[in-house]
């Protein structure tokens, strides 16, 4: 089979690299890729949002699978796009994708079927939720209604940091249209994780959950970023919290979506709390998260191809996931600079040197004259996958200075826990 993947982060180098594995997959382009897909697939020089020239590609290819893998092409209607075309495409409509493009939309849909989560209210108008800021006090949360590339998110300390990202979200449109609406919501206290499942819009079959690390520095400290590491599964974990998210909020919700006649088909992904009350909603993404994909399939035993297929045509019941014990660990190497402004274009060495326990996702990475370069902001997601998080942390970190790159910086304490080090 022909599989097109359309994105360009270490998530879609991960996806590439598990349906490379598949013996059904004959052929993988990745749409536009980056150094490390063009190792197992062909890059096409094709912008993930360019619906349009991705169509033509697909049809002119005959693609048989088209995996999506950001948010905006989804959110856009890729998925509807491809299908009207008779193409299948992995991923939710563009009505279904309304789970991460809305938040106010998501909010509804968690107050009308009484899925936990954070106690909030959606606002069109500044001077309102301004009132509002002022008569709940801090802290409290903003998020812009929209998708925001990650940033439309204020968890406020102060009610003056939640009236600036107001006016900045609400006024000034930092994010355009995405904050004609805010949603202003408590802030959740606990532990923070992300949980994925395949969902064929009736069946849903859990994947694992998996923890980031968002700030910038060692510590929690610093800006936030797109993610600086993951690991898979979190300690916390087990069957007992996995059965009230499945029961109290996954089928909830996929049933919600089906109500709304938005049957959800792909990845779903929650982003948790686990607070003294349980399990509560933070968001909704219609995809996979970066960079917990490179921490979950690496743990994934069965045939990716096999388990897409299943979702796009409807037959997940008849699929029985299996995984291989253990952890997986990942830690991003990004430019200096970054989150802020960085350079690009710096050579990067030692990729070739690193053992086979090592499997490096490459992020923001560009081949010049035959030369892995730097591209971006997160260029690397370095993994592996052991039977102890321990095990799988210090092989990384036994080996991530041979990578090397002008100003690399990226964060040691990831998977680092006191009860386990
Ligand atoms: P979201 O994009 O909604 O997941 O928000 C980004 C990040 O902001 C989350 O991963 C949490 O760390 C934080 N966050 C969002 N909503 C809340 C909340 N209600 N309480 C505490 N933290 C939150
Ligand atoms: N890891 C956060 C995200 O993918 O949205």
């Amino acid at each position: 089979m022909k599989v097109l993947v359309i994105g360009s982060g270490a998530r879609e180098h991960a996806i590439v690299w598990k349906l490379s594995q598949s013996l059904k997959v004959s052929r993988i382009f990745a749409a536009p890729g980056n150094a490390g897909t063009a190792s197992l697939a062909q890059n096409i020089a094709l912008a993930a949002t360019d619906i349009d020239a991705l169509l033509t590609f697909a049809l002119a290819e005959q693609i048989d699978l088209t995996v999506v893998g950001p948010e905006a092409p989804l959110a856009d209607g890729i998925v509807d796009a491809f299908n009207a075309e008779g193409l299948k495409a992995f991923g939710p409509t563009k009505d279904a994708a309304r789970i991460e493009a809305s938040k106010v939309f998501s909010k509804d849909l968690m107050e009308e079927y009484s899925i936990p989560c954070a106690y909030g209210k959606s606002f069109t108008d500044f001077n309102e939720a301004k009132n509002y800021v002022i008569s709940q006090g801090a802290p409290i949360v903003v998020k812009a209604d929209g998708l925001a590339a990650g940033k439309g998110v204020i968890v406020a300390a102060t009610t003056e940091e939640a009236l600036a990202a107001l006016n900045n979200i609400m006024n000034d449109k930092a994010f355009g249209e995405a904050g004609s609406k805010v949603l202003v919501e408590e802030v959740l206290i606990g532990k923070e994780m992300s949980f994925f499942v395949f969902c064929d819009g009736e069946t849903v079959a859990p994947s694992k959950a998996a923890c980031d690390y968002k700030r910038i520095y060692a510590g929690g400290k610093g800006p936030n970023t797109g993610g600086m590491g993951s690991y898979c599964p979190p300690l916390i974990y087990n069957t007992t919290i996995e059965e009230t998210i499945m029961e109290r909020i996954i089928k909830p919700t996929v049933k919600a979506l089906k109500d709304k006649d938005s049957l959800y088909k792909g990845v779903l992904y929650v982003g948790l709390m686990l607070t003294e009350e349980g399990p509560k909603v933070l968001e909704f993404n219609a995809r996979f998260g970066d960079p917990e994909t490179q921490v979950v399939l690496p743990l994934l035993k069965t045939d990716l191809l096999t388990v897409m297929l299943a979702v796009v045509e409807g037959k997940l019941k008849e699929l029985k996931l299996s995984w291989h014990e253990g952890f997986c660990v990942g830690v991003v190497m990004a430019s200096e600079g970054y989150p802020a402004s960085y350079p690009k274009g710096l050579p990067i060495s030692g990729l070739k040197d690193l053992p086979q326990s090592i499997t490096v996702f490459h992020a923001g990475t560009a081949l010049k004259d035959g030369v892995v370069v730097t591209n971006s902001g997160r260029v690397l997601t370095v993994t592996a996958r052991a039977a102890t998080i321990n095990d799988a942390r210090e092989i990384i970190y036994a080996n991530i200075d041979k990578i090397n790159f002008e100003g690399r910086q990226y964060r040691r304490d990831i998977a680092l826990f006191k009860e386990n080090s």
